[in-house]
């Protein structure tokens, strides 16, 4: 399986995000990760609809959003009406996942569910049939350029065989800490969808961090 990467623009120099952009779609990755905090869910706030709809005016890259926010039942239309072609909610947060899940498909988007790394796999279970990522955060949600967490590659790998089992062809997505080494353990663990900050804007050579990702 080919891993598709997805570069979080939360590590960005927002006064450069216009030629970030154009350097991201150079380099070879797939999809433009878009991490939305309300400070209630998380600590820490980030960005939202205004620049969700300036990115993707100026990219045709795959937006994925990753919604770290409490209420995400109540957003996901205008969500997807700024360009959003995945939106990932966090199982966590407040609503009924069957009735968020059905929103964005209804959008057209792709709908993904998030896991925080303190919460079993078995929670997202009822719903794998229906939703099209699963998001396995391997680190706290919140910061970027923090540690990959080892012990959530046991969730992976379960998370793998599940839909293994069952037939499914769910993507399975991880955030936090991803670099070379890291992004190995997590693609052999069974993710097919890497997202990476701090790692790739970090580098000299954006093209090379990528393909370091990759197999
Ligand atoms: C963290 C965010 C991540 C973050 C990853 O809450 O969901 O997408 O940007 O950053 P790195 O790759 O630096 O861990
Ligand atoms: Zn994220």
């Amino acid at each position: 399986m080919k891993e598709i990467v997805s570069v979080s623009i939360l590590s960005s120099d927002f006064m450069e995000l216009k030629n970030d952009l154009e350097r991201i779609k150079k380099s070879g990755a797939e999809m433009l990760h878009f991490d939305v905090m309300d400070g209630i869910f998380v600590d820490n706030i980030s960005f939202g609809f205004p620049i969700l709809e300036k990115v993707n005016k100026n990219s045709d890259m795959t937006l994925d959003v990753h919604l770290m926010i409490e209420s995400p039942y109540k957003y996901i239309e205008r969500c997807a009406s700024f360009g959003a072609d995945i939106i990932t909610f966090h199982i966590e947060s407040e609503g009924d996942p069957d009735k968020t899940i059905d929103a964005i498909k209804k959008t057209g988007a792709k709908a993904g569910l998030a896991l925080r790394p303190g919460t079993p796999l078995e929670k997202a279970l009822p719903f794998m049939n229906k939703i099209d990522m699963l998001l396995i955060m391997t680190v706290e949600p919140g910061f970027g350029g923090q540690a990959f967490m080892n012990d959530m590659l046991e969730k992976i790998k379960d998370a793998r065989k599940f839909i293994t089992e069952n037939g499914l062809d769910t993507d399975i997505q991880v955030d936090g800490g991803i670099n070379a080494s890291t992004a190995a353990l997590a693609s052999d663990a069974g993710a097919n969808i890497l997202v990476a900050g701090s790692y790739i804007f970090k580098s000299e050579d954006m093209k090379n961090a990528v393909d370091s990702l990759r197999r």
